[in-house]
């Protein structure tokens, strides 16, 4: 699962999954464009990563402008673009529908959803040159529903949805498309959804139960699988939406 000579540009890399996936793409040798609104975050991202074959990039993926200028800026320093991975996401409200102020619902479909139109209308032309590919971080809860999170999981249900329907489209230039779906990840955003939850204190618990495969990881589980779907590895692999969730998705519940 060799990324040498890739370039791949990500959308929220500085920390959390995105920062996992980055350091996993740079260590297979791919060059690496990381548009992020955290400043600070990139700052450590590029301390700790260095070199030439990173770019930060600080933006935000609501802003047209931000991913138009951040992708052409990945292009003029490494040539190409061979992979899109739309993985920017929130995750509030913690809330059910008619609890959801119009401004929660925007935000949160701008970020995880809306982004994915932007990266593809400034980024495809570029995918078409080399056959490439987009990844978009999705979740579990987009194909199996999640209690109290309507809009989150509207737009990953609409992010799975999108992904089939772009692999088809885009299929015809050699561009593949798939989705790789955590259920619980220990990262930034986790541990502040954690402290919102009505039952903080055994969310900890329940987040290792219900991994039938054990407690609830870090990112490089997926960033490992990232890896290989954006890789020629996975040259025949579309339209896919990998869990990557120790199995929470499967059995009866109650
Ligand atoms: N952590 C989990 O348990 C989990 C589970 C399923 C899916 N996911 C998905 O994984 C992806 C990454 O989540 P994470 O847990 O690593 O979150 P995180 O908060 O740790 O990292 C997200 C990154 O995205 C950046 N970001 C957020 N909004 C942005 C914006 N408007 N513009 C630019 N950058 C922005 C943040 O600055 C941050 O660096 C998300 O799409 C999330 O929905 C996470």
């Amino acid at each position: 699962m060799n990324l040498n000579h890739k370039t791949i540009f990500i959308t929220g890399g500085a920390s959390g999954i995105g920062r996992e996936c980055v350091a996993a793409y740079l260590c297979a040798g791919a060059r690496v464009g990381v548009l992020d609104r955290d400043e600070n975050a990139l700052n450590e991202l590029k301390t700790q990563f260095g070199g030439d074959e990173l770019l930060t990039l600080q933006g935000d993926v609501r802003q047209k402008e931000d991913i138009k200028t951040a992708i052409e800026q990945t292009v003029t320093a490494f040539g190409s673009l061979h992979v899109i991975h739309n993985n920017a996401g929130i995750a509030s409200p913690s809330k059910p529908l008619d609890q959801t102020s119009d401004d929660e619902w925007d935000s949160l479909f701008e970020i995880n959803l809306k982004s994915v139109y932007y990266t593809t209308k400034y980024g495809l032309e570029y995918l078409k040159q080399t056959r490439g590919n987009i990844l978009n971080t999705s979740s579990m809860v987009g194909e199996i529903g999640q209690e109290n999170h309507a809009a989150y999981v509207a737009a990953k249900g609409g992010m799975n949805a999108l992904t089939k329907a772009m692999a088809l489209d885009y299929a015809p230039f050699g561009i593949r498309v798939n989705a790789v779906c955590p259920a619980g990840v220990w990262t930034p955003m986790l541990r502040k959804w954690a402290g919102e939850q009505p039952n903080a204190n055994e969310i900890e618990q329940y987040l290792d139960d219900i991994h039938p495969l054990g407690d609830c990881p870090e990112g490089d589980v997926i960033a490992d699988v990232a890896v290989f779907l954006v890789s020629d590895a996975a040259r025949f692999v579309t339209g896919c939406i990998m869990p990557v969730s120790g199995g929470a998705e499967l059995g009866y519940r109650r």
